[in-house]
């Protein structure tokens, strides 16, 4: 309720309270476990076959499924790709080593996020700036491909960071993008997007898929937060996490929020 209430009402105090919330993250976790922080994505209840996954990214099979869902439709060889909102560059990571870009930057407002970045991962061609999604300071023309996987959520003014996109992206450029919204917004923000001016070429509400992969990934999740959050924090972290703790068999919930994604090129 009051994250809702601050959503709609207090955008700019959202945004300031989610830099601390996202500052802290990268504070308790010592050990370097969490490298993602979205809800997941999982189509194996829908009969298709899980991805094929390394022993070490096994453990982040559902955040990581959403990455590869996002940017599985075009072809990567020879691009240059921004990240905004990358996080703690799990995602970063990923698409890097599986489908090989010439470069993938990555850019967060949070300072330690990219501090743990730029220690923790060590590819060719991958980079992290500490930046704003409304502020971005590259030039025009300058990424084939940007890509935003659940954080436009937090920005106060989504058309400013809309126009960044179009303005970093260079023609025939792709923005690969998912995020979640309340119901009833989910109209205006469709009607936000459209009005960018890139050309629609997918659009999946995966609402259900989302759902899926938290119910799967509960216990990993349960035990991220009992290990690493002060009791006193707890509930509200395992409600962030998308679970409720009450009961074992409790379903996961996005606070009535419909997940979508979408494929838009600067055609
Ligand atoms: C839910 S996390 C998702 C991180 C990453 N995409 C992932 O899936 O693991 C949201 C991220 O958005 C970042 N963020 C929120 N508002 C931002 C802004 N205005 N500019 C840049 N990053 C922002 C936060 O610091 C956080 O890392």
């Amino acid at each position: 309720m009051l994250n809702k209430l601050l959503f709609h009402h207090f955008p700019n105090v959202k945004s300031w309270l989610t830099r601390l919330q996202y500052e802290m993250i990268s504070t308790l976790d010592k050990d370097r476990n969490a490298i993602f922080m979205n809800f997941g994505y999982t189509s194996h209840h829908k009969g298709h076959d899980p991805l094929p996954l390394s022993v070490e990214d096994e453990i982040h099979r559902y955040p990581l499924q959403l990455y590869h869902h996002v940017a599985k439709s075009i072809d990567w060889s020879g691009r240059d790709a921004l990240e905004v909102s990358s996080g703690r560059g799990g995602g970063a990571n990923f698409i890097m080593r599986h489908f090989k870009p010439k470069s993938y930057t990555g850019v967060d407002f949070s300072t330690r996020a990219i501090e743990f970045c730029r220690s923790h991962y060590k590819l060719d061609g991958l980079k992290f700036h500490h930046g704003n999604a409304e502020a971005l300071t590259f030039p025009d023309n300058s990424f084939d491909v940007v890509m935003n996987v659940e954080a436009s959520l937090y920005y106060p003014n989504i058309t400013k960071f809309f126009e960044h996109v179009r303005r970093v992206l260079r023609q025939d450029g792709y923005f690969l993008y998912t995020d979640l919204r309340y119901e009833e917004k989910v109209e205006i923000w469709h009607a936000q997007l459209k009005a960018m001016g890139l050309k629609l070429i997918k659009e999946e509400d995966i609402t259900d898929n989302v759902l899926k992969a938290v119910e799967l990934d509960r216990e990993r999740r349960i035990q991220l937060v009992d290990k690493y959050v002060p009791v006193v924090l707890r509930k509200a972290f395992y409600h962030f996490a998308g679970i409720k703790t009450d009961s074992p068999q409790d379903t996961p919930h996005l606070d009535n929020r419909k997940y979508w994604y979408f494929v838009l090129q600067k055609a």
